[in-house]
């Protein structure tokens, strides 16, 4: 199909009817259903659906930069760029590709992005839904240049929540984070699960590879897995950031969270041929479930 500026979109769909639609503007998730056609990603009622921005919700991807922390625009460019069908997708992705529905798109610098930042390179990304409805996607950035380069990278997941006060995060206590509200002063996480009263953005530092974002007012679950991505993103604006950014309503930093899967801290180094693979599975269950396994 096609958005509302002609860009092709790609609709994914399982057997039991779980669906997850991807953007060729920006490879960006913009929408991931269960298999009873509910919602789990947010999406702002003011998101402006309109290249070059990435639109404000689903699953935009940071590269080659995280953050303002660089010569590039927030967050890099490949968010806002068209991506193309990928014909030739890595052989690696064959092997992953059992029982799922799947899309490959891939991204090569134009001109314009080798004066901003001159390296090669071909970004192949796979997004799939499994027969479960679990979303999963392997992003493959290969250096094709002559020289080295490195790169920061963030799969930005906005969920989907029912009210941010019922919302608490397991599996990164006890860590260290830099806190992007204090100049990325380095602290340590005290508390147990971390919950939410005021603004947090934070990157915590070489996690675990399973965290969980609890819904008490859902009483479901999201579970990320990852690899390849030590840093957790946390991002909720809260009343006054939100009110400065334009494409997002005032109240809706209630109904969001950001959690992302990252490579941050520790940038990612490829030699030439090298290729470097992050992956991210998503998936969703009834909170009781957690507690029972
Ligand atoms: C977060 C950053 O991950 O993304 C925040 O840590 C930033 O500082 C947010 O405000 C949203 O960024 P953007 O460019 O999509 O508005």
């Amino acid at each position: 199909t096609k958005d509302w500026n002609g860009i092709d979109q790609v609709v994914l769909r399982s057997p039991r009817g779980a669906s997850a639609r991807v953007s060729l503007h920006g490879g960006q998730v913009v929408s991931w259903k269960n298999d009873r056609g509910e919602e789990l990603l947010f999406t702002s009622s003011k998101a402006i659906f309109k290249p070059p921005k990435a639109m404000r919700g689903g699953i935009p991807i940071c590269f080659p930069q995280f953050g303002n922390c660089g010569s590039l625009e927030q967050h890099g460019f490949a968010r806002n760029k068209i991506w193309a069908f990928d014909d030739n997708p890595s052989p690696l992705h064959f092997n992953d590709s059992k029982g799922k529905s799947s899309i490959d798109l891939i991204l090569k610098p134009s001109e314009e992005d080798l004066k901003c930042w001159p390296h090669s390179f071909e970004f192949r990304l796979r997004v799939s839904l499994t027969a479960d409805g679990d979303l999963t996607m392997i992003s493959r950035i290969r250096n094709i240049n002559g020289k080295p380069f490195s790169f920061s990278f963030a799969y930005h997941t906005y969920f989907s929540v029912s009210d941010i006060s019922e919302v608490r995060i397991e599996g990164l206590e006890t860590l260290d984070y830099l806190d992007n509200l204090c100049q990325r002063e380095r602290f340590t996480e005290q508390g147990d699960a971390i919950t939410f009263e005021f603004e947090v953005d934070r990157v915590y530092l070489s996690s675990p590879n399973v965290v969980a974002v609890l819904d008490h007012g859902k009483k479901q679950t999201f579970v990320i897995k990852k690899e390849g991505l030590p840093d957790v993103v946390v991002w909720n604006p809260w009343e006054k950031k939100s009110k400065s950014i334009v494409d997002l309503g005032d109240e809706e930093y209630k109904q969001m969270l950001c959690v992302d899967g990252a490579a941050i801290e520790k940038p990612i180094t490829l030699k030439p041929g090298e290729e470097w693979t992050g992956r991210l599975d998503l998936s969703v269950v009834p909170s009781s479930y957690c507690s029972e396994h």
